[in-house]
């Protein structure tokens, strides 16, 4: 033990980090701030399995439109624990989705936003939005089929908001069309920029909690009066307050090694997320699936009139934005206590029932197109040589089958065209294979004469029976 402490004196002495570093693990904490208080650090813990993962997939992955979705399959299914590494990182990022906004209601139903705290809340904020940016850029790297649509719908329905539209959409594909360059901005921001951002933010987060101390469990009726609030902290800190090492530091600790347990537990279990068919050219400019935490917002989008999409698209995250930055500023006085405070439970209970209904008809409801859709039997085609069934070749390759039914295979974005032949006739399916529609894609210049003749041959054989 002598030794150790030499060591840590020696160290003290030419660097004195030590002792502030003492201090910081032994500063007071209020008493009765107990599992609630265990989220925050399980966001970082989260965020470490992000960062050593994430540096392991970097060292295999190549940010190229030509090699990503290889490198990704070699990650996946050579590399030695690429598909552990691989399925670590899923689910932690998915981790600190869940924490971060657990962390946030957490906070606010317990008015810990509350002065002197504001500041706080709006690193959290940022803290957010970095995360799910995170989450956003880091599926499009899979640059699989899904990916790519992603950003090029993206794109696409950012174009159609008023104003900033064109704006948004030269952000996110860069270069008028989705290519190499595009996949290397969403690399640089997802490996270089944003993990330089969160740390930025997490660093901020982390002095103003230790500088103002963590909020003490809300009592009925001890109302926030900014005046008198800092004085009567600290004295409480003085009176009753316990050493955040050892007598609160156990249960984040006990917390976090859960969490990342059960990251690793899930990892080993499901395994990396299955990768879609690469990337098609044709195929760009369809629907995009997003991650799960994503999907209600796409889900609310599909579910607006076509008018009001185009507008909501970009008005709703900005009054999503400005209402949670707005929060501390509307009220940081006052009681503390969620049973005084109906309306902040109001505002979360509706909040959560709005997004699981959501997110429930967006996994369950046929707006989003279906990857999985299994091909069609030459019993189904009615044919097993000739155009009607080269036809129904191109149906599927060229991805129609994802969105359209036919005799109850396929995906539902667009119309069930088991009956189409009664409906439009050669030429109208043409013209609509190459000029697209609402939601529909042009495939003009992404198909061939033959193919398209072929196609259109076999769905004018499509008619009620
Ligand atoms: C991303 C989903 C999607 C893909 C992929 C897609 N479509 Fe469509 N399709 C739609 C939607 C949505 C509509 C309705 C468009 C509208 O009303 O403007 C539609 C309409 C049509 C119609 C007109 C149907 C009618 O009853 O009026 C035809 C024919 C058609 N698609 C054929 C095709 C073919 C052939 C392909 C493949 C080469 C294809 N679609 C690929 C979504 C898709």
């Amino acid at each position: 033990m002598k030794i150790v402490d030499q060591l840590v004196s020696w160290v003290e002495e030419r660097t004195g980090l030590v002792k502030p570093v003492i201090d910081m693990a032994k500063h007071l904490v209020p008493p009765g701030s107990k599992w609630f208080y265990v989220f925050g650090t399980a966001i970082m813990s989260s965020f470490l399995v992000q960062v050593v993962t994430g540096i392991g997939l970097m060292s295999s992955y190549i940010p190229s439109a030509g090699q990503a979705y290889e490198s990704i399959k070699y990650i996946t299914s050579v590399a030695p624990f690429g598909n552990l590494i691989r399925a670590m990182h899923y689910f932690g990022a998915s981790s600190m989705v869940i924490f971060v906004f657990i962390h946030m209601i957490r906070v606010y139903l317990m008015g810990s936003y509350k002065f002197p705290r504001e500041i706080q809340w709006l690193s959290g904020v940022a803290l957010l939005f970095f995360t799910i940016v995170m989450g956003f850029t880091g599926q499009v790297l899979r640059w699989d089929q899904n990916a790519v649509w992603t950003i090029a719908v993206g794109a696409e329905q950012a174009l159609r908001a008023p104003f900033v539209g064109k704006f948004i959409s030269d952000i996110i594909v860069s270069g008028g069309m989705v290519s190499s360059s595009t996949l290397g901005h969403f690399f640089v921001v997802h490996v270089f920029l944003l993990p330089g951002l969160l740390i930025g933010a997490i660093g901020l987060h982390v002095y103003l909690v230790l500088r103002n101390g963590i909020s003490e469990p809300p009592k009925v009726g001890e109302a926030v009066d900014p005046k008198t609030y800092v004085k009567k902290y600290h004295a409480m800190l003085q009176r009753d307050g316990k050493p955040f090492w050892p007598d609160a530091a156990w249960r984040d600790i006990v917390f976090s090694t859960i969490v990342v347990t059960v990251i690793f537990i899930l990892a080993i279990g499901f395994g990396a997320p299955a990768i879609e068919k690469p990337p098609d050219p044709s195929l760009v400019n369809a629907s995009p699936r997003p991650d799960w935490y994503l999907v209600w917002y796409f889900a609310l989008l599909a579910f607006l009139p076509h008018r009001a999409e185009d507008f909501v698209i970009i008005a709703f995250p900005v009054f999503l934005g400005v209402s949670l930055l707005a929060v501390p500023f509307i009220n940081n006085k006052g009681e503390r206590s969620p049973s005084r405070r109906p309306w902040a439970i109001a505002i979360v209970l509706c909040s959560l029932a709005a997004v699981s209904a959501l997110t429930y008809l967006g996994f369950t409801e046929p707006w989003t197109p279906k990857f999985e859709a299994s091909k069609l039997t030459p019993e189904i085609i009615g044919a097993s040589s000739g155009p009607i069934y080269d036809g129904a070749q191109v149906f599927d390759t060229k991805g129609c089958l994802y969105c359209h039914t036919i005799s109850g295979h396929g995906g539902k974005r667009g119309p069930d065209l088991t009956e189409v032949g009664n409906r439009l006739t050669h030429e109208q399916v043409i013209v609509r294979i190459v000029g697209g529609g609402y939601n529909m894609p042009a495939y003009a210049g992404n198909i061939t004469p033959k193919e398209l003749s072929d196609v259109a041959d076999f769905l004018v054989s499509r008619k009620a029976k």
